[in-house]
């Protein structure tokens, strides 16, 4: 029995208005009676208005990034609490343009996950190496070292999905080959089951994400210990998205 239902979860990063809407609510249609979960993370300005036209059928909305306060003197920034009374349901945290461009360390994505997990919410904790340590033969120790410290001690099943993205292959159109994927992905569940127990470990979902397309989504999701996608580009585009979600 398949103990996980996969997720395909669409980050739109900086990239979307108002107008972006009538885009999702053409996803929110297609994708209901699918049997995976399906979500978008958009920008923070269109969550409350995009909540307010979906159908809420299947299709959920999220957010890409929060302040682990609840309130407080941080100028600019929204918290978890915030983002919920907005309409998101799962936030994203420690995607690697925010752990390379904010300096967001592996203790900071900790706190935002709690923050968001005690706001009853979902959060995606992303995780990656660069070509460099890949190059090097670090991908396992530096991806399990992210996890062991990025994943707080509240994190379970329910409401924490943990996404693998080398950050060579954001945007670049390249991919790990199918077996890095496979051994990436076994390695980090056997490290949630060190830390977890097995059982959190064989419920836990675990997404690729990276350049991830309609025409290369059925080997990826194939494996096993795959458990979906985070789709950045392709998730901006009605059919383009939901050409990955048929595949899954
Ligand atoms: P692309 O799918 O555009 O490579 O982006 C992946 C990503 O960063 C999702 O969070």
């Amino acid at each position: 029995m398949d103990l996980r239902k996969h997720l395909i979860a669409g980050n739109w990063k900086m990239n979307g208005t108002l107008d972006s809407i009538n885009e999702i609510l053409k996803i929110d249609q297609l994708c209901n009676g699918y049997e995976v979960d399906i979500a978008l993370c958009v920008p923070n300005t269109i969550i409350s208005k995009t909540n307010e036209a979906i159908s809420h059928k299947k299709l959920v909305i999220g957010a890409q990034n929060c302040h682990h306060d609840e309130s407080g003197a941080y100028t600019g920034d929204v918290s978890a609490k915030m983002l919920k009374d907005a309409g998101a349901k799962i936030i994203i945290v420690g995607h690697s343009e925010r752990r390379q461009a904010y300096k967001e360390t592996n203790e900071i994505v900790n706190k935002k996950a709690v923050s968001i997990i005690k706001s009853d919410l979902q959060t995606i904790i992303c995780i990656g190496e660069t070509e460099e340590e890949k190059n090097m033969g670090l991908t396992n120790k530096i991806v399990c070292t992210q996890l062991e410290n990025s994943m707080p001690s509240i994190s379970d099943e329910n409401n924490t999905v943990i996404a693998y993205e080398p950050i060579w292959a954001i945007g670049t159109g390249r991919i790990p080959s199918i077996r890095e994927i496979e051994v990436v992905h076994k390695e980090l569940r056997s490290l949630v089951s060190k830390i977890k127990g097995k059982d959190i470990a064989n419920k836990m979902r675990i997404l690729y994400g990276g350049s991830v397309k309609a025409n290369n989504a059925k080997d990826i999701f194939d494996l096993d210990d795959v458990d979906g996608a985070l789709v950045g580009g392709a998730s901006l585009n009605s059919e383009e998205f939901m050409g990955i979600i048929n595949v899954c």
